[in-house]
Formats: structure tokens, C-alpha cells, sequence
């Protein structure tokens, strides 16, 4: 494949900056990692809501959703999960710029691959939320019948499985979803946010 040149990058009149006055808000992206099972998307949703609620632009990027559409033509190898991840940091990147809180629920199962998406951003815009739930009770909830399935050999690559999650050493913030509730994570975000003036 041949690589684009003479390409310049267009600045545009209204900036990111401009934009969070407008909105009376900072933009970030809240990225949810964690098992499959571990209550990303439900919690991201969840967050999503009450931001929504207090008048807060925001949106959620899911990654069973994405790969419907703008990622569906990758699959679960190692290089196909970091090309996935590369792809929702660039879309992440573009929602801060317009001023939104953009939460994004991926397993990212590579440091390496999140380390770079956090590269992308300036400082305190990338906030790295683990969504800490042990794979015993991932397994248990298996809510859709995946580690049943990955158990028996139908699926491979499955992360936990034969596949590998890499738990964030420094992450901003630390859910424990097998022991707190639904309303308490979306409080630790909120807190979190409050604290650091995004909202
Ligand atoms: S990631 O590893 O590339 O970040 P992503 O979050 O987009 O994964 O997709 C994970 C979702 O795809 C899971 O919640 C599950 O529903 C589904 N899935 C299908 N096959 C696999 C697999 N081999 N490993 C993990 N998840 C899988």
C-alpha cells in the first residue's frame, strides 16, 4: 500500500479550547479496559447516562458496536486487536478535540497499544479506567455464553483464554466491578472528573 504525501494539516478557525468554553466543560476520553465480562460496556453506559443527563456532551465508542461498522474488517489476531485499538484512539482523539467526553469500552488487552493511544493525547486528556474483575467471575456471568464457547475450542484467540490481558500498571482510575455496584463506579468516575476540573 502506498502512504499519502503532500498532505498538509489543515488548522481550523475553532479550537478544542474554544469549544470547552462553549460547552463550560473540559473533553476527555475515559478509557475502559478490562475483561470481556468485566462490565465495561454496561459501566460506560451507565457513565454515559449521568453525564448525559447533567447536560454534558458526551458519547460512548463500544467495541462490539464498532466492529459492526468502521473496524469490521478485523478480526482477533494480536495484529488485528492493535490495529483496532490504533483506529479508536484516533476516533477517541477527534471526539476530545470537539469537546466531548468520549468513553470507549475495549478489552485492549496490550499495554503497548494503550500506551500509544495515551500518546496521543495531551496530558491529563487520556484518564485509564481498569475495570478490575477477576476471570473466574467474568466466567461466571459469561453473559454472552463467549468463555462457554472459547472453553470448548470454538472460538480461539479468546483473551483470558488462550489469549492474553495485560492489566494496566498505572491506570487514573481502579474499578473493582465484582464488589462495588453499577451507581458506585459511575460515582468514582464522576468523582474523578470533578476533582480534575473537567466538569
Ligand atoms: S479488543 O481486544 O480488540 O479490544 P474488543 O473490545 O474490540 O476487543 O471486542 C471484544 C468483544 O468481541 C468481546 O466483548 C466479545 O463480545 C467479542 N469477541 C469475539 N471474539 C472474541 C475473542 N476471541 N476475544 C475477545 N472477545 C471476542
Amino acid at each position: 500500500m502506498t502512504k499519502s504525501t503532500n498532505i498538509t494539516w489543515h488548522h481550523t478557525s475553532i479550537s478544542k479550547h474554544d469549544r470547552r468554553s462553549q460547552n463550560g466543560h473540559g473533553s476527555c476520553t475515559l478509557w475502559f479496559t478490562g475483561l470481556s465480562g468485566s462490565g465495561k460496556s454496561t459501566i460506560a453506559n451507565a457513565v454515559s447516562y449521568e453525564l448525559f443527563r447533567q447536560g454534558i456532551n458526551e458519547y460512548v465508542l463500544d467495541g462490539d458496536n464498532i466492529r459492526h461498522g468502521l473496524n469490521k474488517d478485523l478480526g482477533f489476531s494480536d495484529y488485528d486487536r492493535s490495529e483496532n485499538i490504533r483506529r479508536i484512539g484516533e476516533v477517541a482523539k477527534l471526539f476530545v478535540d470537539s469537546g466531548k467526553i468520549v468513553t470507549t469500552a475495549f478489552i485492549s488487552p496490550f499495554r503497548s497499544d494503550r500506551d500509544l493511544v495515551r500518546s496521543l493525547f495531551e496530558e491529563g486528556e487520556f484518564i485509564e479506567v481498569f475495570i478490575d474483575c477477576p476471570l473466574e467471575e467474568c466466567e461466571r456471568r459469561d453473559p454472552k455464553q463467549l468463555y462457554a464457547k472459547a472453553r470448548r475450542g470454538e472460538i480461539k484467540d479468546f483473551t483470558g483464554i488462550d489469549s492474553p490481558y495485560e492489566a494496566p500498571e498505572n491506570p487514573e482510575i481502579t474499578i473493582q466491578s465484582g464488589s462495588v455496584t453499577v451507581e458506585e463506579a459511575v460515582e468514582q468516575v464522576l468523582n474523578y472528573l470533578r476533582d480534575k476540573n473537567i466538569l
